[in-house]
């Protein structure tokens, strides 16, 4: 008798031609729709499904996850994964992967455009032209914060606060602080030109400061009302990683009362819904979490998704051993594996487990 092929659920449309190659070994659910789904949708979908290919869109833990007896993996389309419960999926021995080092560079890219475009005041600077203001012109319209040889300040300093630093560094001449769990190698440091600081150093002596670390309760607001008030009043905020670091009415407040200069966000608390105090400002620059949002990339983290999820349900040249997992329990053999070895650069151990945007 044929052995039943593996189904495998996929969230929404991603690239046809990429997530065809799962049909060879599985059965694939593909869903037409391009919107979050309801959680009963998400549990509906998990039932009969041995993989799926997610993205930050579908939140999936105990409640899912006891109504799916036959799955095995988890493939998320993102390198952050506080969307699915990694302890839940660890108990249920479901195998979690997600998708590092691909999207570094662009998304250091996107982090780079909202800085210069909040401190240049570019889209505020826009919007006044579209207006029909430019009659008003003088020689203080828009006036900005440089952005060469000033200070750039990074919290959380994994691949993409690297990237970042590097541009900074070596394109723009920008001296370099970072705050991070841990402290780099002096070479790394060097090479990109950064110094470690304690998290109030960075507050107070950042020009620029970009957010790039994990999300996670310990880092829930960590940009709050008083992490606020020790920034300078001219420096700019920006933030590619999760919304859920910074206070957003706090935030707000600042920017209106001129505590603040600007601020670039592509990451919201409640996303996709924008809080109206942020839109209601000029001196921030809102994007729809775009940090990876270039063809090429999206591609290659759809393609690292569906390696993940083929070799995680014993398929394809890396059957068994899925390039970049985030649970404990990384092949498709009966035990669980206490540590991850030989897992995709930079993706591996403990310190990963809580839901990374770096
Ligand atoms: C996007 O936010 C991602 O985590 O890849």
């Amino acid at each position: 008798m044929a052995v039943p092929r593996p189904r495998v659920w996929v969230s929404q449309p991603l690239f046809d031609d990429i997530v065809d190659q799962l049909a060879v070994h599985c059965e694939v659910d593909a869903t037409a729709q391009v919107t979050a789904h309801a959680p009963a949708d998400v549990a509906a979908h998990l039932r009969t499904a041995d993989g799926a290919l997610v993205t930050l869109n579908e939140r999936i833990g105990a409640t899912e996850l006891a109504a799916a007896p036959r799955l095995r993996a988890i493939a998320n389309v993102g390198v952050g994964y506080n969307n699915l419960d990694i302890p839940a999926l660890d108990a249920a021995g479901v195998i979690a992967t997600n998708t590092p080092d691909v999207l570094t560079e662009t998304t250091a890219d996107t982090g780079f455009a909202l800085l210069m475009a909040a401190a240049r005041r570019i889209t505020e600077s826009e919007r006044w032209l579209r207006e029909g203001q430019w009659g008003q012109w003088s020689f203080s319209t828009m006036l900005g914060n440089d952005i060469h040889g000033s200070t750039l300040g990074i919290l959380g300093m994994g691949r993409i606060g690297q990237a970042i630093a590097r541009r900074g560094h070596h394109g723009f001449g920008m001296q370099v602080l970072y705050h991070n769990r841990s402290r780099l190698p002096e070479d790394v440091e060097r090479r990109h030109g950064a110094r470690h600081v304690d998290f109030d150093t960075l507050l107070a002596q950042a020009d620029h400061l970009v957010l790039v670390l994990p999300y996670s309760q310990a880092s829930h607001h960590i940009i709050d009302a008083a992490a606020l008030a020790k920034m300078k009043p001219t420096a700019t905020l920006v933030n590619i990683a999760r919304g859920g670091l910074v206070d957003e009415p706090a935030l707000a407040d600042a920017l209106a009362n001129g505590r603040l200069a600007a601020a670039g966000l592509d990451v919201y608390e409640g996303e996709p819904a924008v809080r109206p105090e942020l839109l209601a400002l000029r001196n921030v620059v809102l994007t729809p979490h775009i940090g990876s949002a270039s063809l090429a990339t999206r591609r290659a983290m759809v393609q690292l998704a569906v390696d993940n999820l083929r070799a995680a349900l014993g398929f394809g040249p890396d059957a068994g051993h899925p390039p970049t997992p985030v649970t404990a329990k990384t092949t498709t053999g009966k035990a669980g594996i206490a540590a991850i070895t030989g897992a995709g650069a930079g993706n591996t151990a403990a310190g990963k487990r809580q839901g990374t945007s770096a």
